[in-house]
């Protein structure tokens, strides 16, 4: 497979979606068994990477199709259980190509520490404080870790902030630290800890919580595309998108909605490649609350032309180096199929992902709705279980949908008559 476009990918065999995978990516015999194999994961590894190890558990590991990002090609590893999603992502990505695909930016690999500061008197004059000693702070933290300092710089901005509270005012300090490719939750949470008696020294106050914030506005990565009229069925369908785009905006029961159909994009790839999709999600959830009111993480409008655009801007803390991304066998060949050679490129492919997911499940819902497309790929779940072969597969869904009977008993019946 020399594109990503690739021709009835779907109705190949798993062994042989893996051989074209395996040759777009140029991974070896032994890289792609650690995916293809059952328990390439070993209970040994997993008893390594949390507590009181049982075993292990598997997820399908599928890949979206027709990505043209910044005008590169990516096959996109998707970790998930749920059906539709991969379809409707390489869907999607390939009718987001008449429109040069998606473009991308990205606002630094830059993570927050927060120190909480109870018990100041004087809040303000002591937040002016911790600011003049800033050069000071951030050496210290930076003491903490050479090793990121030559490569990254480390601690290199300090925010404070008065947060009011039911306890009274606190003073927070953010601590601003390039973690390079990590996702750095370790490095940026030893730097807290380690000014905590200075901050307690200048302000007079004690020190409680250091930890990082998933809300890392500094992180940020956006997408957009364009989805041509004549690409997607015209401006009725455009104007579709947006009418569905400006529920979920003014209404926090459709945003949970959308934005979990956002996340079906987001949470596979996160997964995929070893990262922490927990912290993904409180820090999109959390960063689509910015303005006092959970709201749609995508905009949707119409351009001059009258076609679709689409953006998506979202915090990313997710890195390359460090945690399962480097130990779970399933997550190093996530990352290798994805082709990504830093955080800032996987965060923006993340980004990418989202917006293309969103669009398919908004013109999905603005059209024919989503069960349409759901109980095709059911029906040909149900069809495999009746015992259909690669060959009968097609005729019995065709017949399945087409006499409004998708069960397991009704596949069988077809079957015989076949
Ligand atoms: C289903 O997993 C996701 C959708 O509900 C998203 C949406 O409603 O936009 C289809």
């Amino acid at each position: 497979m020399k594109s990503n476009q690739f021709s009835g990918f779907h109705k190949l065999t798993w062994q042989q979606r893996a051989a074209e995978v395996q040759e777009f990516s140029g991974l070896t015999d032994e890289e792609i068994a650690r995916i293809t194999q059952p328990g390439a994961l070993s209970n040994d590894v997993a008893d390594r990477v949390i507590e009181n190890v049982i075993g292990t558990y598997q997820l399908p590991m599928g890949v979206a199709m027709n990505f043209v990002i910044n005008g590169k090609e990516y096959l996109i590893p998707m970790v998930i259980e749920e059906a539709s999603v991969v379809a409707a992502a390489s869907n999607a990505a390939k009718m987001a190509r008449g429109g040069g695909g998606f473009h991308t930016g990205y606002t630094g690999n830059i993570m927050i520490s927060q120190v909480q500061c109870i018990g100041v008197k004087n809040p303000y004059f002591a937040r002016q404080k911790i600011l003049h000693h800033k050069q000071e702070i951030l050496d210290i933290a930076n003491s903490r870790d050479p090793i990121l300092v030559s490569i990254t710089g480390g601690a290199k901005d300090l925010e404070v902030r008065v947060v009011e509270s039911e306890i009274g005012p606190m003073v927070v300090t953010h601590l601003l630290v390039d973690t390079g490719d990590a996702m750095g939750a370790n490095a940026v949470n030893t730097m807290a800890e380690a000014v905590a008696s200075k901050i307690e020294e200048i302000t007079g106050g004690t020190v409680k919580l250091r930890i990082l914030s998933n809300l890392a506005d500094h992180r940020l990565a956006s997408a957009t595309a364009t989805w041509r009229k004549e690409d997607i069925g015209g401006e009725e369908v455009v104007d579709g998108i947006i009418a569905a785009y400006a529920f979920a905006a003014a209404d926090p029961y459709r945003a949970a909605t959308s934005n979990k159909g956002v996340m079906n994009g987001i949470d596979p790839v996160v997964i995929a490649t070893g990262n922490d999709w927990r912290g993904m999600e409180a820090g999109v959830h959390s960063y689509c609350s910015r303005g006092g009111r959970y709201t749609s993480l995508t905009r949707w409008e119409k351009d001059a032309n009258g076609d679709l655009t689409g953006t998506i801007e979202i915090p990313t803390p997710v890195g390359l180096v460090g945690g399962g991304t480097k130990v779970l066998p399933g997550a190093q060949m996530g990352v290798k199929i994805l082709g990504v050679t830093s955080a800032a490129e996987l965060a923006q492919v993340i980004a990418a992902v989202g917006l293309a997911q969103n669009f398919a499940a908004l013109r999905a819902l603005a059209t024919d709705g989503i069960q349409k497309g759901h109980m095709k790929l059911h029906a040909r779940n149900l069809a495999t279980v009746a015992g259909a072969t690669a060959e009968q597969l097609d005729v019995v869904v065709a017949k399945m949908i087409a006499d409004k009977m998708v069960s397991v008993d009704h596949a069988k019946e077809i079957l015989a008559g076949m």
